[in-house]
């Protein structure tokens, strides 16, 4: 759409300033004022043009008679304008779609709908980024799966990604998961139990530390301190300890390791927190000479009471350094590795003062790249309405939702499909996707409630009902190759005069938006706006299929054209699959 839009905008501009050559207006602009009408008996697009009014001192009703007028003589891809009440409402052309639109997306395949505007930028994206030798809970999916599909739809629009794994693997929590370990794990039952038996280490020391009523455990601070001395060790470079630590961080990678694979994650750089500590030094004095930093308390921190914040804390009073001071030195490194032009940091919304506080810090030391960071936050998330901890053992590990997942939709399958081929693969896909897409259909800032049954439901607006449209189009595009059909762009676009049923039209109106979609996606970082505008396809699609004949229609130009119009829908959906970590599967 966004092509119509611009060919219609370059009118409209052309009208306006005929008119009145002293608006300043562009066609960037025109373009954002077109508006999709909320009914389609409305038209396709409309202009309000009492945004205008101003401009040309004439009434809304004026101006759209008089452009209505201009827009329908001179736009190629516009088959009627009127004016109704003081908006240009417009009737997109079906040769237009057909002879245009639909070949486009033919051609293009699985570039289409990519814009370009990141040729020759970078962006880093700092995501997911757990705290090692804590549970990998469902607290970090949306940070996984958010921070994933923006890397996704960044390469999309042709930047060169780099995807961030700012592991938490140092801090105080591995000084407590070594006590544990040391009162009461050893090697064997780590090794062999994996994920679980440091869960239920890392649950068993936090419940002894602050007690657990329900569990008759009364709490015992010692075990606090042991930690903290266990911790103080490790960064005075205690061998025995160091070498616990490397075992335990490998061990907690490689469990989450799985959980990545399910959802067809991989990153560029693991480069966690502990890699930053010689780095920050430099900073810190950094801020030191440039009379940032003041003393509080004991501790070093940088004043932003102007900027109507609270102190961003750098330092402790025992010299110990604090998460922002990390962040920047992060940020300062990957600068010089990477160059970045943007960096994306993705966590949860707890964290926006954090951030708001470092990058202002930043921007005071000098660095005139400040403006390249950017937070995105999310909302939080519960399951079935239970808030999560991870102190107290009341987690829901990623790894088991996905477990749980793939396990009811191996079930459905067993009842609706027993002889579907490669049932673990496509049980996988289906579980994990519906939780992927359940998380990704809200705005991101939005708190979530997770709820199984809505996410695996075949005929709610959900992945496994997304995922069966997809399969749809494939078993179609399948009979048609073995009834001999070819898909031929050429063919299709010399069929423009073809009349175009009410569902053939509005699929491909639907298809047409995708690009559009993407850059909004990519501006407001949003990836459920690629979520919706997949439900919207499967829709439009849908109803098409229940209403048109395909491969039993009686005219074989206008088979033809369905099919055509079906692998369209194939290539779109499938694209856009891609950028939300959704998986393509032919059988379902
Ligand atoms: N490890 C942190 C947590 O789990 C998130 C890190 C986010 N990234 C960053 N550069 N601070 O809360």
């Amino acid at each position: 759409m966004l092509n119509i839009k611009t060919n219609i905008a370059e009118v409209l501009l052309g009208g306006v300033t005929q008119a009145c050559p002293e608006a300043a207006l562009d066609v960037q602009t025109l373009v954002t004022w077109l508006e999709y009408p909320p009914d389609a008996s409305m038209g396709d697009l409309a202009f309000p043009c009492f945004k205008l009014s101003k401009i040309m001192r004439r009434s809304p009703v004026q101006i759209a008679t008089a452009l209505a007028e201009k827009v329908a003589a001179e736009c190629e891809c516009v088959a009627s304008a009127e004016n109704v009440n003081g908006y240009l409402n417009m009737k997109i052309k079906g040769d237009y779609l057909v002879g245009s639109v639909l070949p486009e997306i033919l051609t293009k395949g699985e570039t289409y709908g990519a814009p370009d505007m990141g040729k020759g930028k970078t962006v880093v994206l700092d995501y997911s980024s757990p705290n090692l030798a804590k549970p990998f809970h469902v607290g970090h999916l949306g940070t996984t799966v958010i921070g994933h599909s923006l890397k996704k739809l960044h390469e999309f629009a042709g930047y060169k990604c780099v995807g961030i794994n700012y592991v938490g693997d140092w801090g105080t929590q591995f000084g407590k998961l070594i006590v544990a370990y040391k009162k009461w794990g050893d090697r064997k039952t780590v090794e062999e139990g994996g994920v679980d038996a440091l869960v239920d280490l890392y649950v068993r020391i936090n419940n002894a530390i602050s007690g657990n009523e329900e569990m008759g455990i009364v709490a015992d601070p010692t075990l606090a301190a042991e930690a903290r001395a266990e911790f103080l060790k490790m960064e005075q470079g205690d061998e025995e300890n160091l070498a616990l630590w490397k075992w335990l961080v490998q061990m907690s990678l490689n469990a989450n390791e799985e959980t990545y694979k399910q959802l067809g994650i991989t990153f560029d750089s693991y480069k966690g927190e502990s890699f930053y500590t010689d780095k920050m030094p430099a900073q810190i004095n950094k801020l030191r000479e440039a009379g940032l930093l003041t003393i509080s308390d004991g501790a070093s921190i940088v004043d932003l009471e102007k900027y109507g914040m609270p102190p961003c804390l750098i330092l402790k009073s025992d010299g110990a350094s604090l998460y922002p001071a990390r962040d920047i030195a992060a940020a300062v490194d990957r600068k010089e590795e990477y160059n970045y032009d943007k960096m994306i940091y993705v966590t949860a919304a707890q964290q926006s003062l954090h951030f708001a506080q470092w990058f202002k810090v930043v921007e005071l030391m000098g660095y005139d790249w400040y403006e390249q960071l950017i937070h995105v936050p999310y909302g939080m998330v519960s399951i079935n309405g239970a808030k999560l901890a991870t102190r107290t053992g009341n987690v829901v590990l990623l790894r088991d939702l996905f477990a749980a997942a793939i396990e009811k939709v191996r079930q459905i399958m067993d009842e609706k499909n027993p002889n579907l081929p490669n049932k673990d693969e496509a049980a996988e896909a289906v579980g994990v996707g519906a939780v992927v897409f359940y998380y990704l259909s809200n705005n991101r800032i939005k708190d979530i409630n997770f709820i199984m049954e809505d996410a695996l439901s075949y005929d709610g607006n959900t992945g496994p009902y997304v995922q069966y449209t997809y399969a749809r189009t494939c078993s179609i595009m399948n009979k048609a190759a073995e009834a001999g059909c070819t898909i031929d762009a050429a063919m299709v676009a010399s069929d423009a005069a073809l009349a175009l049923t009410m569902q053939e039209s509005e699929l491909l109106k639907t298809l047409s938006r995708f690009g559009e979609c993407v850059l909004g996606a990519i501006r407001d970082l949003e990836p459920s706006e690629i979520t919706r505008y997949i439900l919207d396809v499967a829709a439009a699609f849908n109803r098409f299929y229940h209403d048109c004949s395909i491969l039993s229609a009686e005219d074989a130009k206008v088979r033809d054209f369905r099919v055509a119009l079906t692998a369209a829908t194939r290539t779109v959906l499938g694209n856009a699959f891609e950028l939300i970590c959704l998986r393509k599967i032919e059988q379902i």
